[in-house]
């Protein structure tokens, strides 16, 4: 990959300085796929905000040299049929870098977290013609569980560090304005 990849998490004006370019890498990820994604500019805005503000240190962002590449969103503390999960809630990548490892990156930076805050289940949902996402999570070790109508349900069991470090006081990265 020629320019540097960085990820990192960002600080609520931040979020906001870069609405346009999130909104703008998820419906190019989601072009293809308009079964399983939002539509209307503003309900994605409320989406990605929502994202944020349910964990604010899981909501990742992938910058290639000064372009926003992708970001992921997870949330520590999820219940799920009265089960504590890390759930991967959205992950998207610019079509325009897809398949160079932003992804796996982007990926591993969340699963990192949910792990470090002593997450034994990470779970997700994704569509269940989404063959592309389906092939990255089982690549993964996800295995696939229930399917709630267009909804397939992927759960990954992960070991624990031994000294699970908990980021959750963490202060946010500050993001390098361009
Ligand atoms: N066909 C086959 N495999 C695919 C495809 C595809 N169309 N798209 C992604 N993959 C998988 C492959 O397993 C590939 O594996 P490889 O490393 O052996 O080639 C891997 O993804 C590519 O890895 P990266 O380059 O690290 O990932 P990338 O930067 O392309 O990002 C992502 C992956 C986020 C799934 C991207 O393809 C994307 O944005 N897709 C559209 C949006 C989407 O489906 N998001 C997930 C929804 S589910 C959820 O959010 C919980």
């Amino acid at each position: 990959m020629e320019e540097e990849l960085c990820i990192t998490t960002l600080e609520e004006r931040d979020l906001s300085d870069l609405m346009g370019e999130l909104v703008s890498v998820y419906q190019r990820a989601y072009a293809t796929l308009p079964d399983y994604g939002y539509h209307s500019l503003q309900r994605i805005e409320g989406y990605i905000r929502w994202l944020w503000r349910g964990d604010p240190q899981g909501f990742f962002v992938a910058f290639l040299g000064k372009r926003l590449a992708g970001f992921v969103g997870v949330h520590a503390t999820w219940w799920e049929n009265g089960e504590l999960f890390g759930e991967v809630h959205e992950f998207v990548v610019d079509p325009a870098f897809q398949g160079k490892g932003v992804g796996s990156a982007l990926f591993g930076r969340a699963l990192e977290y949910l792990m470090n805050r002593g997450r034994k289940k990470i779970g997700l949902w994704v569509g269940e013609k989404n063959e592309g996402a389906m092939q990255f999570y089982l690549k993964r070790g996800f295995q696939k569980t229930i399917q709630y109508g267009k909804w397939v349900r992927m759960v990954k069991e992960v070991e624990i560090p031994v000294s699970p470090r908990d980021f959750g006081e963490a202060p946010l990265f500050r993001w390098n304005k361009r």
